[in-house]
């Protein structure tokens, strides 16, 4: 049954999981969303069109898709308490932070969203939460600048949307460069879904439960945070400044090898070869830097994987660049600060949670999540009253 997540007996941490949604094949190097390659879908969709696709299962006809885009549009604004809400937060939190209590603090305003049988409703949260992952996305980023939150313009694509609430300074139309928009879109296209990476996880383990899809998302945005998952993306620039010259790289491999450290952005649960969002992202870079100018960290981020492609350290444990090691660079000539990247990655992958969040809650053989455990402390003690022991 597609979505049954059961957790094989005698492994604690392994879970297996059926699921229609994505297909990676890790040895080839090989991503599908519902069937379609990456490749494809990165240079013909958007990314409007790719979460009707993981959502309903199939590329929407021209009304499907104008009733979607219209409906996701008719959504972006958010309540004005939940505005009240953000503006509590510590000044320079991390947008992460705030995107995840946020998206939490929905499933209060949608108390509705509690019943998860009801297919309209389960349609209605998810275009709610595509549609609005952006507002708060930008909301936590003005926040942390000190900045006026900007409401959303629905004359705006999706996309230039977003970037308007994030860099409008003035009340003058806000109209972003289309090929920024563009890229942008083709980044959320690459982060869209990923089959059962730990965010996706914590999806599928928090819904079984059976509580509201806000609540799932929210453990996902969490898991996200960490830096071996989404948060990969911000060390990978913070990695790239510290190398700080081509010529620092072999000192930081032989670090690297020594285990004092891992080379971010490279190496992957699942891909044991090229990861291909990273081939993509590295073509989007030479698109975005023609506008903005090229990356000064970009030389070093090549020099960096030629090498570490050449060493036998990462050619025997099958190491690549993933989908983290370029994106940074191009959020950063986007003029995205780095604890933007993340938020960044959420808003790509929200399609793919509530796709998998979606399989789940509508197969009705799901079990509630309940790994099995290898107990491996002590059993029978007597126990020894206290003033005995002190
Ligand atoms: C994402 O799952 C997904 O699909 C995730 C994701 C998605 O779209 O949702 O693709 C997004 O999370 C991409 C990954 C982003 N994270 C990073 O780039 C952080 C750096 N990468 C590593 O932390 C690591 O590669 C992981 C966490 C991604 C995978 O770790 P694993 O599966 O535990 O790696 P492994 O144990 O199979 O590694 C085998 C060996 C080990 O060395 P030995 O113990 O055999 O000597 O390779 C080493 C590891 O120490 N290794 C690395 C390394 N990654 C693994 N050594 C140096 N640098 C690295 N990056």
């Amino acid at each position: 049954t597609p979505g049954l997540c059961t957790y094989d007996p005698g492994f604690t941490n392994t879970a297996s999981c059926r699921s229609a949604v994505t297909f990676i094949d890790g040895e080839k190097g090989i991503l599908e969303y519902r069937g379609y390659p990456i490749e494809q879908l990165a240079e013909s969709s958007t990314f409007l069109e790719v979460a009707y696709l993981l959502i309903h299962g199939d590329l929407p006809d021209k009304a499907q898709y104008e009733q979607w885009v219209h409906d996701i549009t008719y959504h972006t604004f958010v309540h004005e308490n939940v505005k009240t809400f953000m503006q509590g937060f510590r000044y320079d939190g991390h947008p992460m932070g705030m995107l995840e209590a946020s998206v939490a603090a929905l499933s209060t305003f949608y108390p509705e969203s509690s019943n998860i049988t009801d297919a309209d409703n389960r349609n209605m949260q998810i275009v709610r939460m595509i549609a609005k992952m952006p507002t708060l996305g930008a909301w936590a980023f003005r926040h942390a600048q000190g900045k006026p939150y900007v409401y959303p313009d629905n004359d705006l694509s999706y996309t230039e949307n977003f970037l308007a609430m994030l860099f409008k300074m003035s009340e003058q139309k806000y109209e972003p460069d289309p090929r920024l928009a563009k890229a942008l879109d083709v980044l959320f296209i690459l982060h869209a879904d990923h089959e059962q990476n730990c965010s996706a996880n914590a999806v599928r383990s928090v819904g079984s439960s059976q509580v509201d899809p806000y609540s799932s998302v929210a453990a996902g945005i969490g898991a996200l945070y960490g830096p071996l998952h989404g948060g990969a993306n911000e060390a990978v620039l913070r990695m790239l400044r510290r190398i700080g010259s081509k010529e620092n790289i072999p000192g930081f491999i032989e670090g690297v090898k020594n285990g004092d450290e891992k080379l971010m952005g490279f190496g992957h649960r699942v891909y044991k070869n090229y990861d291909p969002r990273a081939k993509i992202i590295k073509k989007t870079c030479d698109e975005v830097f023609e506008v903005t100018g090229v990356n000064p960290l970009l030389e070093i981020a090549q020099e960096l994987e030629k090498i570490a492609l050449e060493d036998d350290y990462f050619i025997s444990r099958k190491l690549y660049p993933n989908v983290d090691f370029y994106s940074g660079l191009i959020y950063e000539a986007l003029n995205f600060p780095p604890e933007m990247f993340t938020v960044l990655f959420a808003i790509g992958r929200t399609p793919g949670w509530l796709a998998q969040w979606l399989e789940l809650v509508q197969d009705k053989d799901q079990k509630i999540a309940r790994p099995k455990q290898i107990y491996t402390g002590d059993r029978g003690l007597e126990f020894t009253p206290r003033e005995e022991r002190w």
